[in-house]
């Protein structure tokens, strides 16, 4: 039961099919024309307030749209109706719960084009990954749902003595705050709110400053689906002032967040200190995550993967591989064939089908980007970075690109962009190589490629990370096949999308009666 196998990811979008595709442009066509207004949802009402624009990261000329923020006051009347909606909410039998989750998923899966055009636009996502992101969102919904209707089943009966009825059951908490990136700001918004629901929560979700539009549509989806306006409440604005406003809050019984780990560690020492019950903060962070390409890989293999997993999605995945640690014997062959492979990657507008890398989210992530890319020049070698394009102009595009530098503590923190560092390394020298990897301190996905079948148990053995990759690229976890979370610095389990996930957001109870 803890894996079990009745359930069904979402088949997605085919957009090589040109049947398939046609009403999907036609959709993202109308949807591109479209102004969109995000506002608070509290109690299921929109709230009016000062609008702010939202503008397209690939063209920034173009206002998509406007948000209102909530305040730090609505946040706490926000607070106030969740606390007083929990306990019939979790007095609701976790079928029904999980049954308003799938209904949720569903709409998901109607709107499919809208909610993907909205990503391309909101968030400068490229077209096959706004489709994975709607996927994945809908993927969460129906794993939670399925994993709800198992853990949640009702009591056990536990092995007691006789004369006595031991039972265990999980509850929900109370009221969790979800506080989202931008970066799959559908599916990991989705996924932190599904999983809170389907244990017997309420939600006060906090999506990024900067993609609020999806967020408040996929919420008036889970309003549409059936889920109460009390039990879920949307607040978008600025993270230091909503949190501000909640985290010290003891009615506030639990916090799901995603993003870096400064943030984290702001949110953890906010928890620490504040007075009443202890609660659980559950945190994916970021990561240092390498690639180790040793002298039998298969070349050809490595570079695609390579170069999926530095730079799809503009590098802004925290599973992305930043560093790639090659063998000297095949660097030569490896990066000329990478070098070769980068100069081919198209950067553009995103919603054109032919485009490999679209922007990165912002003005000031491109900034520091940027930065980085000035230090490297100084200090490393490049080996490559793929062509400029008109389009870059318009928005905040970086373009992918890759250096040779001689040691992992050149890098002391995360590049959260389509930078790609190489380190050659000697064969015998290997187990130190996954010692500067661990020595790190973070712990998200590290991949391999080998044709030695104990290397890959070496490395199952020596590596300190949460998804590990073999022979293959190292991004896109998919829910309930490859439960997806970090350790040390990224994060604090459990894994998204994984079967022990649910848990982390209900309380444990037992009864024993004496018969
Ligand atoms: P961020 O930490 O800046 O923001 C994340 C969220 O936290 C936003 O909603 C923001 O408004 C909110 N926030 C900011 N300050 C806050 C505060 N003081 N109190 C409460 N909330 C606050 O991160 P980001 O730039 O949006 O996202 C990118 C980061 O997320 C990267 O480090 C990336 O690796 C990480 N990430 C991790 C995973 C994972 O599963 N491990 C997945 C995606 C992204
Ligand atoms: N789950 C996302 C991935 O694996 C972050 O790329």
């Amino acid at each position: 039961a803890l894996y079990g196998t009745a359930r069904e990811n979402s088949l997605g979008l085919d957009l090589t099919d040109p049947q398939v595709l046609a009403p999907v442009a036609k959709r993202m066509d109308e949807v591109a024309a479209t102004k969109w207004h995000g506002k608070p949802s509290v109690g299921g009402a929109l709230k009016d307030g000062t609008a702010r624009e939202v503008r397209d990261p690939a063209d920034h000329s173009r206002v998509i749209g406007t948000v209102t923020d909530a305040t730090p006051e609505l946040a706490t009347q926000a607070l106030e109706r969740a606390t007083r909606a929990f306990p019939a909410w979790d007095a609701t039998h976790a079928a029904d719960r999980a049954a308003l989750l799938e209904r949720t998923a569903d709409l998901y899966e109607q709107n499919m084009a809208e909610l993907c055009a909205i990503c391309v636009r909101e968030a400068g996502k490229i077209m096959a990954d706004a489709v994975a992101e709607v996927r994945e969102a809908v993927d969460f919904l129906r794993y939670y749902a399925y994993r709800a209707r198992i853990d949640f089943a009702g009591p056990e009966v536990m092995p007691g003595p006789t004369g006595e009825r031991d039972e265990y059951w999980l509850a929900g908490r109370g009221t969790f705050l979800c506080i989202s990136p931008w970066n799959f700001p559908l599916a990991i918004f989705t996924g932190q709110i599904s999983a809170a629901l389907a244990a017997g929560n309420c939600v006060l979700a906090k999506p990024a400053e900067q993609t609020p539009l999806v967020a408040a549509r996929a919420v008036e989806l889970m309003h549409e689906a059936g889920i109460p306006g009390d039990v879920l409440h949307l607040l978008p604005g600025d993270g230091a002032a909503i949190g501000g406003a909640l985290i010290p809050d003891p009615r506030v019984s639990g916090v799901c967040f995603t993003g870096s780990v400064p943030t984290a560690h702001i949110i953890n020492k906010a928890l620490a200190e504040r007075e009443g019950a202890i609660v659980p903060l559950i945190a994916e962070t970021g990561g240092q995550n390498a690639m180790i390409v040793d002298s039998t890989a298969l070349t050809e293999q490595v570079v695609v993967d390579l170069c999926q997993s530095a730079f799809q999605s503009a590098g802004q995945r925290c599973s992305a591989a930043r560093v790639l640690f090659v063998q000297e014997d095949v660097a030569k062959r490896t990066l000329g064939m990478l070098a070769g492979a980068m100069k081919e990657l198209k950067v553009g507008d995103p919603s054109d089908l032919s485009t490999d890398i679209g922007p990165v989210i912002d003005a000031e992530a491109k900034e520091n980007l940027e930065a980085h890319i000035a230090r490297m020049e100084k200090e490393a070698k490049l080996i490559a970075r793929a062509p400029s394009t008109a389009q870059m102009e318009k928005g905040t595009f970086v373009a992918p690109v890759a250096f040779e530098i001689d040691s992992l503590d050149r890098l002391t923190q995360e590049v959260f962009g389509p930078v790609l560092h190489v380190v050659r390394y000697k064969a015998e020298k290997i187990d130190q190589v996954m010692d500067a990897i661990n020595g790190t301190g973070y712990g998200l996905t590290m991949g391999l490629h080998t044709r030695i079948d104990t290397e890959v148990e070496w490395m199952r053995r020596r590596a300190g990370a949460g998804n590990l990759y073999v022979n293959r690229n190292m991004i896109g976890a998919v829910v309930g096949v490859q439960p997806f979370g970090g350790e040390g610095l990224s994060g604090t389990g459990p894994k998204a999308g994984g079967p022990r996930y649910l848990s982390r957001f209900a309380c444990e109870r037992v009864i024993s009666i004496n018969t």
